[in-house]
């Protein structure tokens, strides 16, 4: 392993579906899990292709009803690629004597390798290597190259390249008892580029539902040595599947390397009459495998130029940082501007949770808004093309402004399961988890921040101001007032922590006064407010009247901002909900005694027969989420406003101590959270949580849930971490501060970071910060480390020296 690559030397079956995960390859439009191209969907291994948004609805009928399901669809198989020698088996990595391993993920390259010497049963030495890409350059176009070293034969080879429709979506063993057929096949085939020219593959389906049309077009051909091939190819097609021979052969200690190019066309795409012809062209005409990864990897290092962190204190750190950044770009890139896409909880890695839309965006978009600022606002777009879907949703409730949905797909509507299966128990049981009303405040969030790091006043005239107003309008309609205490109240949601979805003992789904909720409430009530004041007067105006918004509303929601509910118990501890103190205490340490894993608490006591609703108990951050996102002093003035007293730094710490001490890490998000929280105050602690954030896909800590799908939010929220905590960066009222964290354990720390429009480069180096403006620019920027405000002129680099609590600036230079 070296800081850009993630390398395995051993091959380990038990753990295939984990490495076809973390070493999948993509661009942003689609990802292919990283199975070796000789493999067909078993036990072992699931070679699988998703479009970035390539869903498709089917019904299943589940204990005794029907229910309907939108799927991420695994696509046809565009990556078989095998041979055998000489009539033999075809290539089996199980059926031969294995004399060296090694998988190499290049992060920089955007390539996997995968290099394995062995003898088959004929005694045959031979050497298989094959390099993959899915091409960042050229969104339509992925490549394998194959070579076979013969070290001690010769002989005749067969390599067999084929385009399979025959798939299903079999990635997730617990939903095998749903419908995972989606795939119509309509043409499957072989067509000649040229008058006599060279037999490409190519293969069409379209979903059974969402009627989406899939092209993909292949080329192989041997490039070592031409003179090799004897002309003879054989195709062989049958519904779904088409597939070509090359007959060839290879000398003894020669190399016989073959190339397959292949394109993927939808129908969904732009600038194309129909997605067979511009597949079948762009096969045909894509360059050689060296030029398709030249370019490829041209755009890779621009991308890396922008999107590094560099952390160097631990090698192994530095790696998994580069893997998260690489995970996330492969999913959202810039091929993925306009293509209506949302940010999906598992990246386009993976079946589980079917490619669906969470609240993750809220630890995604960060990393973006710095860097790639289109893109955020691409996935942003996607929310604010739903807004009709989720006004609908709200007036079936009987209510005002936006609903976003928990969970969400192709056209917003509630995607989220009625029932899910507790693998525990084998029960079906309720879900009743799209109560989470709060991912539309993690949208508005988003939509404010993505405008107070860009400057972005197009955006925020055209999409974010009416998502945002539309939030706040459906959590206005949401809350009532008590009479009795002159607060709104939000009755029956959940907070992000998923344990609790009722009170004990009743049928009725739902809290009351999650404070997390509660919090951002009255946060957004005070955002739309600065919205409003943003715009400018014809905009604000066409605003107003588009959405019948008018002065009583607004005296409504500035009224919210400060009289909304918080509940405390304790001293001073903020109740994750109204009567959270009334819950049992919950054993702890006997359950780990029981069941040494107790992370997915839920499953547990329901296979138990009991619930988690009973207990203090959490899966993730609820309360201390507000500590995530906000800081000291936004939220100090947050609950100034609110009329409650700021908490002391007592009071701070015993609410960290009070929740970590009852949360189960159910969820990746959750470790990354809590490090963030406890950087200032438990840093030894903090770094622990971190590496264990860190190492949540890497290692697959859950047991089993990375081969579904890498966990993007935990990924992202990772990078984020080093990028906003460990700098102590924040933008406040047009100034970003910073306030680092960690400088004894993390070596020297290196980002670049976008602000309004301005690229800056951070380097934090030996309790030394220094801040450089590029040049070309005309306004400084204004930063302020530990307090100490500077207008740092396009540039210009200033350096501060840190001591405890405080910085003193050393000096000034030219930015590199
Ligand atoms: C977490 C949610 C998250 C979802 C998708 C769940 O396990 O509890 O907060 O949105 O996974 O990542």
């Amino acid at each position: 392993m070296t800081d850009w690559s993630l390398v395995y030397d051993r091959f380990d079956p038990d753990r295939q579906g984990l490495r076809e995960a973390l070493c999948a390859t993509g661009n942003g439009y689609y990802v292919s899990r990283g199975a070796f191209c000789w493999v067909m969907a078993d036990k072992t291994h699931y070679p699988a292709t998703y479009l970035s948004g390539g869903y498709n609805r089917a019904p299943t009928e589940v204990a005794g009803r029907v229910i309907e399901n939108e799927d991420l669809v695994n696509l046809p198989n565009w990556s078989a690629l095998t041979f055998r020698v000489a009539e033999g088996d075809w290539f089996n990595i199980q059926a031969v004597e294995i004399l060296s391993f090694r998988q190499t993920l290049d992060l920089f390259r955007g390539v996997l390798e995968v290099t394995v010497r062995f003898r088959d049963k004929a005694n045959r030495e031979s050497t298989l290597s094959t390099r993959r890409l899915v091409s960042m350059a050229d969104m339509h176009l992925a490549g394998i190259e194959l070579s076979l070293t013969a070290h001690n034969w010769s002989g005749p080879v067969q390599v067999r390249s084929a385009l399979d429709g025959r798939v299903i979506n079999a990635g997730v063993r617990r939903y095998r008892d749903l419908n995972s057929s989606h795939l119509t096949p309509l043409i499957a085939g072989t067509y000649q580029a040229r008058d006599g020219g060279e037999a490409l593959l190519q293969l069409l389906v379209e979903t059974k539902q969402s009627r989406l049309r899939v092209a993909q077009a292949a080329r192989t051909r041997v490039v070592s040595n031409p003179h090799a091939f004897e002309a003879r190819t054989e195709s062989v097609h049958e519904e779904g599947y088409v597939q070509q021979d090359l007959h060839c052969s290879v000398g003894h200690g020669e190399t016989l390397v073959v190339e397959k190019l292949a394109a993927l066309y939808t129908s969904r795409d732009t600038a194309i009459s129909e997605p067979g012809i511009a597949a079948r062209e762009a096969a045909a005409h894509a360059p050689a495998f060296g030029r398709l990864r030249q370019d490829h990897e041209r755009v890779w290092r621009q991308l890396w130029d922008r999107c590094d962190i560099v952390l160097d204190g631990d090698s192994k750190t530095q790696m998994i940082l580069r893997l998260h950044i690489f995970h996330l770009l492969q999913t959202l890139s810039p091929n993925t501007i306009n293509l209506d896409v949302g940010v999906p909880a598992r990246g386009w890695h993976g079946e589980a949770y079917r490619g669906h839309v969470f609240w993750d965006e809220l630890f995604i978009l960060p990393f973006l808004n710095y860097r790639l600022p289109a893109i955020s606002r691409s996935c942003l777009r996607y929310r604010h093309m739903r807004l009709p879907k989720a006004r609908e949703a709200a007036a079936e409730e009987g209510l005002k402004g936006a609903m976003f949905p928990w969970q969400s797909g192709s056209d917003g509507r509630e995607e989220s399961q009625k029932v899910h299966l507790n693998p525990r128990s084998g029960r079906w049981v309720p879900d009743n988890s799209c109560i989470q009303r709060h991912v539309s405040l993690a949208i508005a969030y988003n939509a404010w921040r993505h405008f107070q790091i860009t400057g972005s006043e197009h955006f925020l005239e055209l999409r974010g101001a009416e998502l945002i107003l539309e939030v706040t309008r459906f959590f206005a309609s949401l809350a009532h007032l008590n009479g009795q205490t002159g607060r709104y109240e939000i009755h029956r949601v959940m907070g992000p922590d998923e344990y609790h979805e009722a009170y004990p003992e009743t049928e009725e789904p739902g809290l009351n006064n999650n404070a997390y909720t509660n919090v951002l409430v009255a946060w957004l009530c005070s955002a739309s407010m600065q919205v409003l004041a943003c715009l400018d007067a014809p905009h604000r105006q066409e605003l107003m009247e588009k959405l019948l918004l008018d002065e009583r509303e607004l005296a409504l929601w500035d009224e919210m901002s400060r009289k909304m509910t918080i509940c405390f118990h304790g001293e001073g501890i903020i109740s994750q909900f109204e009567g959270y103190e009334n819950l049992k205490e919950f054993d702890w340490d006997g359950y780990r005694k029981k069941y040494g894993d107790i992370q997915r608490l839920d499953r547990i006591l329901e296979a138990e027969g009991d619930s988690s609703d009973r207990y203090k108990l959490s899966k993730q951050a609820d309360v201390l989420m507000l500590f995530y996102l906000f800081s000291r002093e936004e939220l100090s003035d947050l609950m100034q406003r609110l009329g409650y007293e700021p908490l002391t730094e007592d009071q701070w710490q015993r609410n960290i101590d009070y929740y970590l001490a009852r949360t189960s890490h159910g969820s990746t998000l959750s470790y990354m959270v809590h490090a963030a929280v406890m950087a200032r105050s438990h840093p030894d602690k903090a770094w622990d949580l971190f590496q264990q954030a860190l190492h949540s896909d890497i290692d697959d800590i859950q047991g089993g849930t990375t081969p579904e799908g890498i966990h993007l939010g935990a990924m992202a929220g990772t990078v984020d971490l080093v990028q906003r905590c460990f700098t102590g960066l924040d933008v406040r009222d047009g100034v970003l501060h910073f306030d680092p964290v960690f400088a004894d354990r993390m070596g020297t720390l290196k980002l670049k970071l976008r602000y309004l429009g301005r690229w800056l480069h951070v380097v934090l180096k030996d309790e030394e910060m220094t801040v450089a403006a590029h040049s070309g620019w005309v306004r400084p920027v204004s930063i302020c480390v530990r307090g100490e405000s500077r207008d740092l002129p396009p540039g210009e680099a200033i350096t501060f020296r840190l001591s405890k609590g405080a910085a003193t600036e050393v000096g000034r230079s030219a930015a590199e």
